[in-house]
């Protein structure tokens, strides 16, 4: 299958090692945003042996071209540029929205779809695999499902994109800056289809109410960090929680909590003794727990080289491509598409 990769930030050079590694799949084509990367092998871009696949900021380029798959993971989306690619005729494939949309909001892009006989998938992690898909997973061992929660506990020195981390996600920041800042409303598009895929497919009632907030942590001393030092009285740590009550009962739970390190934090905020960590909770009978350990970096150098969270987004969105391919056209969420597996490493297949 031929692939397109747009954009090569942290999802998209992973991606890019993904897809050289997969056995179905052929790079074809890349689209950059930058001008410094227009012209230049890919393989380069990336740091490795040139792979005769040259990158382009030409949309026009990109979408007169043959391929199965666009793997679209660009740091701003744009609904209009996904329409385009169905609409060329390629599938599309990407972690930055239409996990679960509504009808309404899916509509332009199924239209595109149904025009064109392509398929949308939205997945990654968080919205992704985390959030909706393995509480999902996991419910299917419990019966008479109370609750499900899917939460992220991470050190956010560990992402390298410090303009995003500081200009809207607003660490370093007064606290009034961050909770009147963009942030929860950005996240919120995505993690309310998360939070909405799990009441549908559980059944809880159609009444529940989803609530969202948000919550900081200001440093008490000078925190050295990537993105320069946060003094004292400035924002160093964030929760968004977004829930759905059925009533008085909390039914489904995803929270993320990003701490810059866990020293010299008002409130203590730390992430207890089990560390960083993505955890998923069943309640039902019986409960499940699940910590899933592995997709935080050992270090923040190590992280801001190459951070596994990263790496298992982009690869959620590479494994899927065959199936997306294979699938009926539309919007096709993880409701609807087969399992999707990774692939053997090519040593040992
Ligand atoms: N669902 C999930 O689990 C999940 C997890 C992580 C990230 N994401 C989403 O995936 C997307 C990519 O994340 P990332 O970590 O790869 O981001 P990133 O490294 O910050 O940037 C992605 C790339 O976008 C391009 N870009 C820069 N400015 C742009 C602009 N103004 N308009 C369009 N493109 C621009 C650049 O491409 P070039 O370098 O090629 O020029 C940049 O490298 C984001 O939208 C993020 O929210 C989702």
């Amino acid at each position: 299958m031929r692939v397109i990769q747009w954009a090569t930030g942290s999802v998209g050079k992973a991606a890019i090692e993904g897809i050289l590694l997969h056995p179905d799949l052929e790079l074809v084509g890349c689209w950059v945003h930058s001008d410094t990367k227009h012209g230049r092998d890919v393989g380069e871009i990336l740091g490795i042996d040139p792979i005769g696949v040259v990158a382009t900021s030409s949309i026009d380029e990109i979408l007169a071209m043959e391929a199965d798959a666009v793997l679209y993971s660009p740091l701003i989306p744009s609904r209009d540029e996904v329409a385009a690619i169905l609409r060329s005729g390629k599938n599309v494939v990407t972690p930055v929205g239409w996990f679960y949309p509504s009808e309404r909001d899916g509509a332009p892009l199924a239209a595109a779809c149904a025009e064109a006989g392509t398929t949308l998938h939205g997945t990654g992690i968080n919205p992704g695999g985390i959030t909706e898909l393995h509480p999902l997973m996991f419910s299917a061992l419990s019966s008479a499902v109370t609750f499900v929660r899917g939460e992220e506990f991470s050190d956010i020195r560990t992402y390298n994109a410090p303009d995003v981390v500081r200009h809207i996600m607003m660490f370093g920041g007064r606290p009034e800056e961050a909770m009147g800042g963009p942030m929860l409303g950005l996240l919120s598009g995505g993690f309310i289809q998360a939070v909405r895929m799990c009441l549908d497919t559980l059944g809880f009632s159609s009444d529940a109410e989803i609530r969202t907030s948000q919550e900081v942590a200001v440093a008490t001393a000078a925190i050295e960090t990537p993105i320069g030092v946060i003094e004292p009285g400035l924002v160093a740590g964030q929760r968004f929680v977004w829930e759905a009550f059925v009533g008085e009962a909390c039914v489904v739970r995803i929270a993320v909590n990003w701490l810059m390190g866990e020293e010299h934090l008002s409130p203590a905020w730390t992430f207890g003794p089990e560390g960083e960590r993505f955890e998923i909770e069943v309640q039902g009978d019986p409960d499940t727990f699940v910590t899933i350990k592995g997709w935080q970096p050992e270090t923040v150098a190590e992280g801001l080289v190459r951070n596994p969270g990263v790496v298992a987004t982009a690869m959620h969105c590479v494994n899927s491509i065959p199936y997306v391919v294979a699938a009926a056209p539309g919007i096709q969420t993880y409701l609807d598409l087969p399992l999707i597996a990774g692939r053997a490493h090519p040593d040992l297949s």
